[in-house]
């Protein structure tokens, strides 16, 4: 079987990530109860990161100990790529050590650069254009506390970022509606919204109005206002970003058993108020905590984990 690298939500079928969402059910039960299995004994997962990061480390990082593997975290900073090594020579190398490696990094290119020369899978734990293992475990939550995605509407609050394109990609693969509320000019890319809606047919609908992405949604989701890599921008985004806060006033327009998600790391008082974070409806430490859990089928599907 050649290896599967996961560079976008758009790598994996409709299917494969229902049966990781039920790998994932399974491991978490399993975790509640205290109980771990190995089927990745005497794997290795490598971590590039680029970026800082303390959820997507740490939950592939418990991930893979806890499916008998080991993990080897790289600062990109203290890697011979720093100083000229090329992509393909890295990657070609730690494919002789490693079973699969996780990238955390700027370009997405990098990591489709990465991917094409290793010989083994490849998986984008965050560049600039796409977080696909995010919103995996965002569509997880939304499912665990939904029961199914399809026919959902949900509220993306904010920019038009990595996260917000990775929900794009999600929306071809299931039967949600997905209403964007985004402050003109930090709309998602042009071409990755043109293409998701020409997939999604009118399931993407783009608007400037956060109340009418609101309007009896079952999910409301943000992220910050700035992302890694655009700390230069801070004062013209937060002034640009006025309005597109979630908090109870925002809230107030969706259905009454609605969720708040968010990616987290939170800017209290920003993109979120604090009281919304530790609302009843914020599924959001949850939605943390089962980064883990997908993370650990994912690791099990790309490197031949078989559960029981
Ligand atoms: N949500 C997320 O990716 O968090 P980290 O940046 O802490 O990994
Ligand atoms: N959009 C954010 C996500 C952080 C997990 C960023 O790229 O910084």
């Amino acid at each position: 079987m050649s290896k599967r690298d996961i560079l976008s939500i758009c790598d994996l079928s409709a299917k494969e990530i229902r049966d990781l969402f039920e790998s994932a059910d399974y491991l978490k039960k399993r975790w509640q109860k205290g109980k771990y299995d190995n089927p990745l004994r005497g794997k290795t997962l490598g971590l590039i990161f680029h970026k800082p990061s303390t959820r997507t480390r740490v939950s592939f990082e418990t991930a893979i100990i806890q499916l008998g593997g080991s993990t080897i975290f790289m600062a990109e900073s203290e890697m011979q790529v720093s100083r000229g090594e090329s992509i393909a020579d890295t990657a070609r190398v730690l494919s002789r050590y490693l079973q699969a490696v996780a990238i955390r990094t700027y370009k997405q290119e990098t990591v489709s650069e990465f991917a094409s020369y290793s010989s083994i899978p490849v998986i984008n734990a965050l560049t600039d254009r796409f977080h696909p293992c995010q919103v995996l475990s965002d569509l997880y939550t939304v499912r665990e506390n939904k029961k199914d995605l399809d026919g959902l509407k949900i509220a993306w609050i904010g920019d038009g970022n990595n996260v917000a394109q990775s929900w794009l990609n999600a929306a071809i693969r299931f039967d949600f509606s997905l209403h964007l509320a985004c402050p003109r000019g930090y709309e998602p890319d042009p071409e990755i919204l043109a293409a998701c809606q020409a997939k999604a047919e009118n399931r993407i609908i783009l608007t400037n109005d956060p109340r009418e992405a609101a309007e009896d949604a079952d999910v409301i989701n943000t992220d910050v206002w700035v992302s890694m890599g655009q700390e230069e921008e801070r004062a013209s985004r937060l002034a640009a970003f006025h309005g597109f806060q979630v908090n109870k006033e925002l809230l107030q327009y969706a259905k009454p058993d609605a969720i708040v998600l968010h990616c987290l790391p939170a800017h209290r008082g920003e993109e979120i108020t604090a009281d919304i974070l530790d609302d009843p409806a914020s599924v959001i430490f949850d939605q943390a905590e089962n980064k883990m859990h997908v993370h650990k089928a994912l690791l099990a599907f790309v490197m031949g984990g078989e559960l029981e």
